[in-house]
Formats: C-alpha cells, structure tokens, sequence
C-alpha cells in the first residue's frame, strides 16, 4: 500500500517561539509513533530556517505555504524556489484558496510557480476546489477540470516525466476552516471525477496521489480516508495543536 500523505497548513499564524516548540512536539510525537505516512508541516516562511536548525527528525518533511513565479532576480519581497531548496525544503504548497482569491493568484502564475519547482526538484501540493457559490451552481466539476487543465497546460510534460513530484489537494473552498464537509457521496464522486481527469490528461501514465482539505479534524479524519482514490489530508486550523495533529496522523 502507498504512503498516505498527512500535512498542516499552519498558514499566517504563531510566533518564532510558538512555531519552534510546535515543530519539536510533533518531532517528539513522530519519535514515539511508528507512522508509516508521509507527514509535512508547512510553517510561515520566516520561521522554516529556526526551525529547521532546532529539530532533525528525519521522519517530518518540511514545506513552504509559497514560492515566486520567477527565478532569483530583481522581485522585491519574493521568495524563489532555488531558495527554498537551498534550505533543503522538501515540498510547496501552490494554489491554495486563500492566494487565488485574497491573493488574486491566476492559473498561469500558478503555473509559472510549479515550473520554477520542477525546476529545483521541490515537491508540489497543488490545491484545486471550488467555491460556495460554484458549488451550489452545481458547477464543482467544470471548476475542478478547468483548474487541472490549466495547470497541465504548462507542465503536462513535467507532470508526466516526473509524478511523484505534483500532489493535487482537492480543499473545496466553502469547507475551509467552517466546519462543513462535503458528503461521503460527494467525496466519492469528486475524487473518481479528479482520478478520472488526471488519467485522461496522462493517457493513463501516472496517477497522481490526491489529498483532501477543509475542516479536517480528529473525530471525521477516519471517514474521510475512507474515500476511494483519497490519499491523504491538508490540514489548516487542527495543524496548529500538536495533539490534534498527532491524532489525525494516529487514526489514518
Ligand atoms: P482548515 O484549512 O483545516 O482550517 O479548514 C485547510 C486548508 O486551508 O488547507
């Protein structure tokens, strides 16, 4: 059985101190526990290199919530990916709801950003969902094809050559970080749908592994990994409590 996947989105939150000790309780927690997943923290940029000095367990990866679309260069405040593999980063987070729309981050910055990636051989979690009004419209899976396509447009070939390198995170907008979640029903029916999409773009060559996100949390993280085709969870709010974190991680 393949690895699943399980990450924690701490997003703009904590302090230098607060950061540190959280990664170091879910370090201690790893040490205890004999998971076979893949687990990855995705702390505040400013906080990866204090962190990464601070604890070396070799169990939990370490990812960045951004990259720049560019190379190194004249781009005041950015962050490029030759930078994040300087600090031996091992994944980015790209298209997560709140850069495409707080942010306004297109689909072709977006693209630009997971070619700069695959440039420096850092792992992607690409998040794809719709919002509440394209879901009450019924328009999910027009939203989610549209959003794979245009990220397939410019790295199809990079996406086929290497697929271990791209993980798409299905997090439906109106479910982050609101206490909803889409039904089993619609859960099944969404990841066969993204299963299927990949497949066709890829004539079958590579299934890429597909997470879920959005108001994960210890009591419903069990019945979500029940979906067929879901791999593993994007976790927002409940990654910021090193007990709720482990928890997740315990009951998958
Ligand atoms: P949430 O966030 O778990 O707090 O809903 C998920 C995410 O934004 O990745």
């Amino acid at each position: 059985m393949s690895k699943k996947i399980i990450a924690g989105n701490w997003k703009q939150n904590g302090s230098l101190k607060t950061s540190v000790k959280l990664s170091k309780d879910i370090s201690y927690a790893l040490k205890k526990n004999n998971f076979k997943h893949e687990i990855i923290i995705f702390p505040p940029t400013l906080y990866l290199y204090p962190i990464i000095t601070n604890q070396k367990h070799e169990k939990l990866k370490l990812g960045s919530q951004n990259v720049s679309s560019f190379n190194n260069g004249a781009y005041t405040g950015e962050i490029s990916a030759s930078m994040l593999k300087d600090l031996k980063m091992n994944y980015c987070l790209v298209g997560h709801s709140e850069r495409r729309h707080i942010l306004n981050e297109e689909d072709a910055v977006l693209s630009d950003k997971v070619s700069r990636l695959y440039e420096n051989n850092l792992k992607v979690i690409y998040c794809i969902g719709e919002t509440l009004e394209q879901y009450k419209n019924k328009e999910t899976k027009t939203i989610l094809k549209n959003q794979i396509r245009a990220l397939f447009k410019k790295n199809k070939l990079n996406i086929v050559s290497k697929p271990r390198n791209l993980i798409l995170a299905y997090e439906p907008v109106w479910a982050i970080g609101t206490g909803l979640i889409p039904t089993d029903k619609e859960l099944t029916n969404t990841f066969n749908f993204i299963y299927k999409t990949i497949n066709s773009l890829t004539n079958n060559k590579s299934s890429l592994k597909i997470l879920y996100g959005g108001s994960v949390t210890p009591d419903n993280a069990f019945m979500l990994m029940k979906t067929k085709h879901m791999d593993g969870l994007l976790i927002g709010g409940a990654s910021l409590n090193a007990k709720k974190f482990i928890d997740i991680c315990s009951t998958i």
